[in-house]
């Protein structure tokens, strides 16, 4: 199964993704984490990333195609995917479905998790991330146990640059511009599903399951 979850930054995609992960036994692939994951071993690639993702910008089509393509072809993909954060262009997602082409495989569901804009800038500049695990809370719509360190492994949590509030309102003009035109090329191939991102985290979770069934 491969299955594309589509949004604007802040909708909840990471965090239904590790939801969804676990029930359907599918591998998450999320091109944010692999950028982040370039830019802390310092790789070629993920010097190059920065400089668009520290302006809240799009990293160049080629780039990401190369990555999540590569990425794809590795033996835990076989089991079926999650992919979050791509694609997130017209040419990503005809790149998209001509490597899947190549495999004899298609996307089954494009999962659209819809929130309106002023939720999102609130939702993006209150996000912690645990600098361990990766995992993400809110410090007011979903806050850890306690303040600061996370619950899973006891990690410091910390504040992503590109949510700090400008470089977020630049993030959301991208997506609006850019990716949201996406949404058409996967409802014009009766695979897109959209659900209502502003209900609470396991409402939206169960809304995913329904649009599978
Ligand atoms: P990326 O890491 O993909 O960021 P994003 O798409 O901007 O998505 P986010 O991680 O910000 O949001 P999310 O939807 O996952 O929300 P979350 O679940 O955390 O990309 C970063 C950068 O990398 C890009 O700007 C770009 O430069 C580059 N890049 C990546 N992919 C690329 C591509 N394909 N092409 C080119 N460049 C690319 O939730 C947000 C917050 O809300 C959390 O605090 C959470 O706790 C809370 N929350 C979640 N659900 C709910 C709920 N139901 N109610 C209340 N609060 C909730």
């Amino acid at each position: 199964m491969i299955l594309i979850f589509l949004g604007a930054p802040g909708a909840g995609k990471g965090t239904q993704s590790e939801l969804l992960q676990e029930s359907l036994g599918l591998l998450h692939i999320s091109s944010g984490d692999l950028l982040r994951d370039h830019r802390r071993r310092g790789t070629e690639l993920g010097e190059v990333a920065n400089e668009y993702m520290k302006k809240g910008e799009l990293v160049p089509d080629d780039l990401i195609i190369n990555m999540i393509v590569d990425r794809l072809a590795a033996p835990d993909a076989a089991r079926g995917v999650l992919l979050d954060g791509f694609p997130r262009t017209l040419p990503q997602a005809a790149a998209l479905d001509d490597a899947l082409d190549l495999k004899h495989q298609r996307v089954n569901a494009a999962l659209y998790i819809n929130v309106h804009d002023e939720v999102l800038i609130d939702r993006l500049s209150g996000r912690l991330t645990c600098s361990g695990c990766g995992h993400v809370y809110h410090e007011k719509f979903n806050p850890p146990k306690v303040e600061g360190i996370c619950d899973h492994d006891g990690s410091p949590l910390y504040q992503r640059e590109d949510d700090k509030r400008e470089t977020a309102v630049k993030r959301l003009t991208v997506y609006f511009e850019q990716t949201r035109p996406i949404i058409a090329y996967y409802q014009e191939r009766g695979l897109l599903c959209e659900v209502d991102g502003e209900q609470p985290i396991e409402k939206v979770t169960e809304d995913l399951m329904t649009c599978l069934r």
